[in-house]
């Protein structure tokens, strides 16, 4: 496995291949990423994953400076997953100069959930998303389910703009107890880890009463957001989208529902298909 720093080496390291299979990622690597690179392997003739703590996606009060940068066990974990090259730019040569253009997405994609509750985001996520997609010259390339609201304004935004990359959806990594896979859930104290399956346990709760034929929706995600609540979480949202939009459901949509709260000082996300 190759690992490369700048532009130039990218730029080499990629010439003799036709259809690299790329998994972005800020690093901070578990199962869910290395899921997603397994997945990207036969959907390409290289396999690459790129490690960049993106500073256009982070709000003023967000974690950019304590993310966890951990690049010698990431690449060490991506070996073993069988990826081919790491393309783990520093800030100074992935944005020289101030990244003064942007991508703006849409607002009925990114006023919603994630978008509402983190403004810019969604721009940060793309324009970077954009770059590394067009500097690692992707044919195809894999982002995971976990980030449900992040895979369908990416979807949109490829789809829009016909780069000519398929992107394809990995299925949410779990741990035993249900709590999904995340960088972030390293900040969690002990207490607070073995509190943490109530997030993905309240949206099952939902996922199981909608299809016992359940279509009071606002009442099922206040309730929701009640309990959370009273075990001391701090609910942003807890939401009933259809899968194809995000938008309010019609009947016979097909679903998701998303959450975000926050545990202490980590906020949490979680989604799952009804
Ligand atoms: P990051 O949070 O590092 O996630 C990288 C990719 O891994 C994303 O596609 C995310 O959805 C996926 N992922 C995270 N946890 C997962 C899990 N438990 N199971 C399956 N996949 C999981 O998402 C980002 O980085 C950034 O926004 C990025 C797209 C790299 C742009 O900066």
């Amino acid at each position: 496995m190759q690992i490369v720093h700048t532009l130039p080496a990218l730029a080499d390291a990629l010439k003799p291949y036709r259809h690299p299979a790329v998994v972005p990622t800020m690093g901070n690597l578990h199962e869910g990423h290395l899921a997603l690179v397994r997945q990207a392997k036969p959907l390409g003739d290289l396999t690459v994953a790129t490690i960049f703590v993106n500073r256009l996606q982070f709000g003023p009060q967000d974690d950019f400076d304590t993310y966890p940068r951990t690049l010698a066990a990431d690449c060490a974990q991506l070996e073993a997953a069988g990826c081919d090259l790491v393309f783990a730019p520093t800030e100074a040569e992935f944005y020289p100069e101030p990244q003064t253009f942007r991508i703006a997405p849409p607002a009925a994609l990114t006023d919603v959930l994630e978008g509402e509750f983190r403004p810019g985001f969604f721009a940060g996520v793309c324009t970077v998303v954009l770059k590394l997609l067009s500097c690692t010259q992707a044919r195809s390339a894999v982002f995971g389910k976990k980030d449900y609201q992040q895979l369908m304004v990416i979807r949109q935004m490829v789809r829009q703009f016909n780069l000519p990359i398929a992107i394809v959806g990995g299925e949410t990594r779990r741990a035993a107890d249900g709590l999904a896979m995340s960088s972030r859930n390293g900040y969690l104290s002990e207490a607070e880890r073995a509190q943490a399956r109530e997030l993905h346990a309240s949206l099952q709760a939902i996922a199981q009463a909608v299809r016992a034929g359940n279509t009071g929706y606002a009442a099922l995600e206040a309730h929701a957001m009640e309990s959370l609540r009273a075990k001391g979480w701090q609910p942003d949202y807890v939401a009933v989208r259809r899968q194809a939009d995000l938008q309010a459901p019609h009947p016979g949509d097909a679903l998701v529902v998303l959450a975000a709260a926050r545990l202490g000082s980590t906020r949490l996300i979680d989604n799952f298909e009804i």
